[in-house]
C-alpha cells in the first residue's frame, strides 16, 4: 500500500468521524474501508448503525480467518471427536462428550452450565442382513434408530421389492409374510426420508414381516445410513433397517427378472429407559440487557456411526469458537450470547424440546436463534425466517460479511433444534454452506473428520460470531 493512500485513507477517516460522530478504528483493508466509510455518512437509521460494526467485523473475520484463532475450530473438532468418538443418545460416549466440552468451555473463561434432560436410549447390538436366494450374498445393514430387534433366531423371508407407497399400496396383496425392501429413487432429503421414517410401519399394516429401506443419500459406495424412524401408534412394530443404494437397485433388478429374493435378517436392536442427559449451555453476559439472548447452537449428540464430526460436531464446534473469538477481542455485547449444544437432536430435538418448554415463558426475550446442523462447508450465505422488519436489519448485518464473501441473505432459517421458537415468532438464522455433499457422509461411517476443512471452519466461525456479536449489541432487538 502506498504511503499516499495511506494518507488520503486517515484524512478520510477523520472527515468521517467528524461528520457522524460515529467511533471506529482504522482496519487494515483501508481503500475499502475508506469507500464503505464514505457511503455510511450518507446511510440512515439501521444501516447506519449497522455498518458501524464494519471495523469490528473484520477484526472478528481477521482473527478467525488469518490470525491466531486460525484453525482452530477445526483442530478443537479434531481433538473432540478422536478423544469421544460417536455419540449416540444414551450412551455413555454422549455422556463423556458432554463433560468434556463443559470443561473445555470453561477453561476457555465461558459461563458455562448443564440443564438436564430425559432422553431415549436405543441400542443397536448386533445386526446381520444376508441375501440367500437367488444367490448368497451378505448385505450391508445398520439398523435404524427406535426398531425393534428380531427374534434371536432372526426373520428369513422372501421378499417384496417395492419403488414407492403407492406400490407397495397397489402390491399390498403381495406383501403378507415378506420382508419389503423399498428401492425409492432419491429425490431431495426432506421428500425421500419419509421412506425411513414411516417405512416400517406402512409395510406393517399390509402385513410385512421386516423392511430393508435404500439409504438416503444421492451418492453411495455402498454405505448404509441409519436414521430415526417412527412407528405409527396402533401398527405393529417390525424391524427396520437400511440397506445400500448398490444392494437395494441389485434386489430390484433381480425381482424384475421374476426371481425370487430370500433374505435372513438378525437384529438385536432394543429400547431401554430413558436416561438423564444434559444440554450444554455456555454465555458471554450482555452488559446492558443480561435477560435478553441471541442464541447459537448446534447439537452435541449424533448417531453410532463414523465420528459424528460434520453431524453435528462442527455445528457445535463454530457455536463454541464464535464466542471464544469475541471473547479473545475483548467485545462486550450489550445483550447475552449464549451458545447451547443440544442433546438428543437425532432422537427427534428432544433436549431442544424440553429447553423450549422451560424457557418458553422468557419468549419475548429471544432476540434471534440460530442453529448450524447442515454441515461446515464452505460458508454461501445465511438463512434466515423474521419479519420483514427484521429481515431489513439482517440484510444490513450479512452484508457485514462481504470479507469472507457471504453477503447473501436467504430464506427459510432452519434447524430441528430453533424451529420451536421460529414457530412462535422468534426470528431464526441457520448457515448455507456449499452443502452438495452433506447427505454422502450423513448418519454413516463416512462422517468423521476427514470431511472437514479447517479453513472452511474457520469461515463459518467468523459468519456465525459476526452476526451473533451485532445482532446482540444493536441498540433494539430485532421487531417480530
Ligand atoms: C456505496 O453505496 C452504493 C449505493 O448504495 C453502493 O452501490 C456501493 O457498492 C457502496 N460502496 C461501498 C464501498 O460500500
Ligand atoms: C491450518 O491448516 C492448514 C490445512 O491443514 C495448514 O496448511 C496451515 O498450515 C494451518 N495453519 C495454521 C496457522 O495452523
Ligand atoms: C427468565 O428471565 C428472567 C429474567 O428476566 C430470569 O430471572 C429467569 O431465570 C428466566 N427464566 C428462564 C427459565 O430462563
Ligand atoms: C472472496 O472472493 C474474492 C474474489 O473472488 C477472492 O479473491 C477472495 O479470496 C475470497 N475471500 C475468501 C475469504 O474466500
Ligand atoms: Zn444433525
Amino acid at each position: 500500500m502506498a504511503w499516499v493512500w495511506r494518507l488520503l485513507f486517515i484524512f478520510m477517516m477523520l472527515w468521517t468521524v467528524c461528520q457522524s460522530h460515529l467511533h471506529f478504528a482504522p482496519s487494515s483493508r483501508e481503500t475499502s474501508a475508506a469507500a464503505a466509510a464514505s457511503n455510511k455518512t450518507v446511510k440512515t437509521g439501521i444501516a447506519a448503525e449497522v455498518a458501524g460494526y464494519t471495523d469490528v467485523a473484520k477484526r472478528i473475520i481477521d482473527l478467525a480467518v488469518f490470525g491466531a484463532a486460525r484453525n482452530r475450530s477445526y483442530t478443537r473438532l479434531a481433538d473432540f471427536t478422536d478423544t469421544i468418538g460417536t455419540r449416540v443418545s444414551g450412551s455413555n460416549n454422549l455422556d463423556m462428550g458432554i463433560k468434556y466440552m463443559y470443561n473445555a468451555m470453561v477453561k476457555d473463561g465461558l459461563d458455562v452450565h448443564l440443564e438436564p434432560v430425559k432422553i431415549p436410549h436405543w441400542v443397536r447390538g448386533k445386526e446381520s442382513a444376508q441375501m440367500l436366494l437367488p444367490r448368497t450374498k451378505s448385505l450391508a445393514v445398520l439398523g435404524l434408530g427406535s426398531s425393534v430387534g428380531t427374534p434371536p433366531e432372526g426373520i428369513k423371508a422372501e421378499v417384496l421389492v417395492v419403488q414407492s407407497f403407492e406400490e407397495l399400496k397397489q402390491r399390498a396383496s403381495e406383501a403378507t409374510g415378506k420382508i419389503v425392501v423399498f428401492n425409492q429413487p432419491f429425490v431431495s432429503y426432506g421428500k425421500t426420508v419419509a421412506y425411513r421414517a414411516f417405512g416400517a410401519s406402512e409395510a406393517a399394516k399390509v402385513g410385512a414381516v421386516a423392511t430393508l429401506i435404500r439409504s438416503i443419500t444421492p451418492f453411495s459406495i455402498n454405505s448404509p445410513h441409519t436414521g430415526w424412524q417412527n412407528y405409527q401408534d396402533g401398527v405393529r412394530r417390525i424391524p427396520t433397517a437400511c440397506i445400500t443404494v448398490e444392494d437395494a437397485e441389485l434386489m430390484w433388478r433381480i425381482a424384475q427378472r421374476g426371481q425370487q429374493i430370500v433374505v435372513q435378517l438378525n437384529m438385536e436392536a432394543k429400547t431401554l429407559p430413558d436416561v438423564g442427559s444434559f444440554n450444554t449451555v455456555a454465555e458471554i453476559r450482555g452488559w446492558q440487557h443480561p435477560n435478553q439472548v441471541v442464541v447459537l447452537s448446534g447439537h452435541l449428540d449424533s448417531w453410532d456411526v463414523g465420528q459424528g464430526a460434520m453431524d453435528d460436531g462442527g455445528g457445535a464446534m463454530i457455536s463454541w469458537e464464535a464466542l471464544s473469538l469475541i471473547k479473545d477481542l475483548g467485545l462486550h455485547p450489550r445483550r447475552t450470547l449464549r451458545t447451547i449444544l443440544w442433546t438428543a437432536e437425532e432422537q427427534g430435538g428432544v433436549g431442544a424440546q424440553q429447553y423450549f418448554s422451560l424457557h418458553k415463558g422468557n419468549m419475548s426475550n429471544f432476540d434471534l436463534v440460530m442453529e448450524s446442523d447442515l454441515g461446515t462447508f464452505t460458508p454461501v450465505a445465511l438463512q434466515f425466517t423474521g419479519s420483514d422488519a427484521a429481515r431489513k436489519v439482517m440484510e444490513e448485518v450479512v452484508k457485514l460479511l462481504a470479507p469472507i464473501n457471504v453477503t447473501k441473505l436467504e430464506d427459510n432459517g432452519e434447524g430441528t433444534d430453533i424451529s420451536p421458537w421460529m414457530k412462535v415468532g422468534v426470528p431464526g438464522a441457520s448457515l448455507h454452506t456449499a452443502d452438495s455433499r452433506y447427505f454422502w457422509f450423513h448418519h454413516s461411517e463416512g462422517d468423521t473428520m476427514s470431511v472437514q476443512d479447517p479453513g472452511d471452519m474457520d469461515l463459518c466461525s467468523a459468519a456465525w460470531a459476526v452476526v451473533a456479536y451485532v445482532v446482540a449489541d444493536l441498540q433494539d432487538m430485532l421487531p417480530r
